[in-house]
């Protein structure tokens, strides 16, 4: 169980950006975390892995445990090698090497003799990039830079698997087939905290979900659950009245539909 309890995190000093954020990951879950530009999803993905240092950020209060050990002083490769894998917003491979070098570099904390199953298991889950195993990463299509970031970070065989909007700017085919590989990956055993704006997919996906507005999460229930919440769909399953998507947040939607009305 990943959980993390009442977390704070300051950048620069200054801004507060997470004000007591809390949530849990379940063993063989997969978990969304789901919430508009700037709520803070991915500061708390960069809390988990240790990475927030590099961006000028610090946890000030809270805590993050893994199986009841804190994890919250760790840095990244620490993390890593405590089983936490991530893929960071806009699949950040290296553009310039092969698809199987890109692969390579996600197993360098590995045993040498697991890196050639690792990547059988990658090639298993992902055809595509067996296929193109031998080309510059930066010329694959965006579906397939997506697969490739995803399969790097397997390649260290994290236990838990954190996924920063990995359908951001895909066609939706490129989506289901991204939608169809987590699950596969959790049906093998990884763990998956699934932060997306693609409310629909996450939640048709996950078994529990959190809603994060501007630092703090202001929903967490079931998915079946949130997938029926009226507020839910209106506002982030696409089917708001027209003009809505310019609000900010849920709060903030309903607060001008209640003075609009
Ligand atoms: N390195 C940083 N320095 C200062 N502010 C930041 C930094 N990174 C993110 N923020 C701010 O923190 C808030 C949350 O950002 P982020 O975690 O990226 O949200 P999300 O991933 O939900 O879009 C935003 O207001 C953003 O501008
Ligand atoms: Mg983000």
């Amino acid at each position: 169980m990943l959980t993390i309890e009442n977390l704070e995190v300051v950048y620069e000093d200054v801004i507060l950006v997470l004000k007591g954020v809390s949530l849990s990951v379940p063993e063989g879950s997969i978990v969304a975390l789901l919430g508009a530009n700037g709520a803070g999803k991915t500061t708390v993905l960069r809390a988990i892995t240790g990475l927030l240092d590099i961006h000028r950020g610090e946890i000030t209060k809270g805590t993050i445990t893994l199986d009841g050990k804190p994890i919250h002083d760790l840095d990244a490769t620490k993390t890593v090698a405590a089983g936490i894998g991530q893929v960071m917003e806009g699949r950040r491979i290296f553009t310039e090497f092969t698809v199987e070098e890109n692969l390579r570099i996600g197993a360098h904390t590995a045993a040498r003799g697991k890196v050639e199953s690792g990547l059988d298991r990658v090639y298993e889950l992902f055809p595509r990039l067996k296929e193109r195993r031998k080309q510059i990463a930066g010329y694959l299509s965006g579906g397939e830079q997506q697969m490739c970031a995803i399969g790097r970070a397997l390649m260290a065989e994290p236990r838990y698997l954190l996924l920063d909007e990995p359908s951001l700017g895909l066609a939706p085919l490129i989506v289901q087939q991204i939608r169809d590989l987590v699950v596969d990956i959790n049906k093998q055993g990884t763990t998956v905290l699934l932060v997306e704006q693609n409310a629909n997919m996450a939640l048709s996906i996950a078994t529990h979900g959190y809603i994060m507005e501007t630092g703090k999460v202001v929903m967490d229930k079931p998915a079946a659950v949130l997938r029926e919440d009226e507020d839910v769909k209106e506002f982030y399953l696409g089917l708001r009245e027209e003009g809505a998507g310019s609000f900010r947040d849920v709060k903030h939607y309903k607060r001008r539909k209640r003075w609009l009305s």
